[in-house]
C-alpha cells in the first residue's frame, strides 16, 4: 500500500518542471495562478498543450483529461472543426466595436436552442449571472435574490454568499444564515441575498413568505455542480417554478455548467421546466471566453428601454461568437449528448463496481455528461450532507490519479468529471483501470 505521503513524493518527482514554474509564477500571480480554483497542494501542474481528450504538462507527462476546464470544453480540446473555423476567423479581425453578422446568427442559435426570445452576450458566467439578476431586479422592482446554500454563481457580490459556509456557522439546515465569501463584500449587499437549502421547497416557501413582494428572483444551478453533482429530487424544480409564479419572482436558471451539456437544450429540456431567464457560458463558447443571458422580450426590454444597463467591450467578439456558432451548429449536435451521457453513466457504474469490490466508503453518481465520486457512503442531497465527506480521501485519490496520468475531474472535491464530444470508450476504460488500482491501494 502506498501512503498519501509517498504519492506526494512521487508527484514531486514527476513534476519538477511544474514546480520550477510554480516558483516563477508565484512571484507575479497570487498563488501562482490566474483563478483561485486552479490551485491545489502542493502546487499545480502547469500545462503545455492539449488535444482531444488529452493534456500534456511542462514535464511532458500525458493526462487523460476529464476536467475539460471545469466542464467548459464540451467540444473537447482543439476539436478539428473548431480549429479550422477559428483559424479562418482570426484572420478576419478579432474585435470590431461594431455589431456584426456572426453575433446575430449565434444569438439566433442560442435563442432556438434554449427557447429564449432575446439574448445578450457577455464574456463569462459571472457576468451572465450578474446581468441576469440586475435585469430581474429591474423587471420586478425588487431587490432581494434567493440562492441555495453551496451554489456558486460567479464572482460578484450578490452571489458570493453562502458558497461554502463552514457548517457550524451556517445556521439551521432549514434556515441557512447568509454568509459572505471572504472579505470585501458589503453587508448591504449580503442583506439582499437570501439563502435556502437545496431540495427543500417548504423552506423556500417560508423565505418567500417572510420576504413577500421583496424577492426579485430565485437563482439556481438546475443540477448543483459546485458541490460535486447533486440533482434535484423529483418535482423540486417544478415546485420552484410554481413558487416563483405564486410569489411574482423570476426563475433564473444558471446554466453555466448545464447549458449545451446536460442535454442539447440544457436543463430546461432535461427537466421540462421553463425558466424566466437563462444564464449561459462555458460550453457555448466552444473553448473561448463567451457567456450569454436571455429571456422573453418583455424581460429583455429592461435593456432595450435603457432601464437596466448592459455593455461590454469584448462582448460578442467575432472570435468567440465564431466559436459559439461552430460549437452549437457543427460540434454539439443532438447525437453527441446521448453518446457522451452513456459514457458518463459507464463511468459511474464502473466506479461503483470498483468501490464495492474494494469496500471503499464512497459512491459515484452521474447526471448527463457530468459525474463524480463522493467520499461518503450515499450521495448527498444537499450542501449540509455534502459536508460529511472524507476530503482527505479525495486528495489522496486526486494525487494518485495525477501520478497515473488521469485528471479524474476538475480539481477539488466540489467538482465533477465532464465527458466531452471527443471522449471515447478508451478514455473511460483508462480512467476505470486507474481507479481500480487506486481503490485497491486505498481500501
Ligand atoms: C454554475 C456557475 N455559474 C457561474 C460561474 C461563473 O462562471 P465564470 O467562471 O465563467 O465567471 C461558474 C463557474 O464555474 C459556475 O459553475
Amino acid at each position: 500500500m502506498t501512503t498519501h505521503a509517498q504519492e506526494l513524493e512521487r508527484y514531486r518527482a514527476q513534476t519538477k518542471k511544474s514546480y520550477a514554474m510554480y516558483g516563477q509564477a508565484e512571484k507575479i500571480l497570487p498563488l501562482g495562478v490566474s483563478s483561485n480554483f486552479r490551485t491545489f497542494e502542493p502546487y499545480p501542474i502547469y500545462i503545455q498543450r492539449a488535444e482531444g481528450s488529452k493534456m500534456w504538462d511542462v514535464d511532458g507527462r500525458e493526462y487523460t483529461d476529464f476536467s475539460m476546464c471545469f466542464g467548459a470544453l464540451m467540444v473537447g480540446h482543439s476539436h478539428p472543426t473548431m480549429v479550422k473555423a477559428l483559424g479562418k476567423a482570426a484572420g478576419e479581425g478579432t474585435l470590431y466595436g461594431m455589431p456584426h453578422d456572426r453575433e446575430v446568427r449565434a444569438a439566433e442559435l442560442i435563442g432556438e436552442r434554449f427557447g429564449l426570445e432575446q439574448v445578450r452576450f457577455t464574456n463569462s458566467g459571472s457576468e451572465s449571472t450578474m446581468h441576469a439578476l440586475r435585469v430581474a431586479r429591474a423587471y420586478t422592482g425588487r431587490d432581494k435574490v434567493l440562492k441555495f446554500e453551496g451554489a456558486y454563481h460567479g464572482g460578484h457580490d450578490t452571489v458570493l454568499v453562502s458558497v461554502k459556509p463552514p457548517g457550524p456557522k451556517a445556521g439551521h439546515v432549514r434556515h441557512p444564515k447568509p454568509l459572505p465569501v471572504g472579505h470585501g463584500i458589503p453587508d448591504g449587499s449580503v442583506a439582499n441575498t437570501l439563502v435556502a437549502q437545496w431540495n427543500d421547497a417548504q423552506g423556500v416557501r417560508e423565505i418567500l413568505e417572510r420576504n413577500e413582494n421583496q424577492v426579485a428572483a430565485i437563482i439556481l444551478e438546475p443540477v448543483m455542480m459546485n458541490v460535486g453533482v447533486i440533482a434535484p429530487r423529483d418535482g423540486f424544480i417544478q415546485e420552484l417554478r410554481s413558487l416563483c409564479d405564486e410569489f411574482g419572482c423570476l426563475l433564473v436558471f444558471d446554466e453555466v455548467k448545464t447549458g449545451a451539456k446536460l442535454a442539447w437544450g440544457g436543463a430546461q429540456e432535461w427537466f421540462k421546466v421553463k425558466a424566466d431567464i437563462v444564464c449561459l457560458a462555458k460550453a457555448i463558447g466552444g473553448g473561448l471566453p463567451l457567456g450569454a443571458f436571455g429571456a422573453r422580450r418583455a424581460i429583455m426590454d429592461e435593456i432595450a428601454q435603457f432601464r437596466s444597463f448592459h455593455a461590454g467591450t469584448f462582448a460578442s467578439n467575432p472570435l468567440a461568437t465564431t466559436a459559439c456558432l461552430t460549437a452549437l451548429a457543427d460540434v454539439l449536435t443532438p447525437d453527441v449528448f446521448p453518446r457522451a451521457t452513456a459514457l458518463g453513466e459507464a463511468l459511474a457504474e464502473g466506479h461503483n463496481k470498483i468501490i464495492k469490490k474494494h469496500g471503499l466508503n464512497a459512491c459515484a453518481v452521474n447526471v448527463g455528461v457530468n459525474g463524480t465520486v463522493f467520499w461518503c457512503k450515499t450521495p448527498p442531497t444537499n450542501y449540509r450532507e455534502w459536508l460529511r465527506q472524507d476530503t482527505d480521501a479525495f486528495w489522496r485519490y486526486w494525487h494518485m490519479n495525477l501520478n497515473r496520468g488521469v485528471i479524474p475531474q476538475a480539481q477539488c472535491y466540489d467538482e465533477q468529471w465532464t465527458v466531452s464530444a471527443l471522449h471515447t470508450q478508451k478514455d473511460v476504460d483508462h480512467m476505470l483501470q486507474v481507479f481500480d488500482e487506486i481503490a485497491r491501494e486505498m481500501k
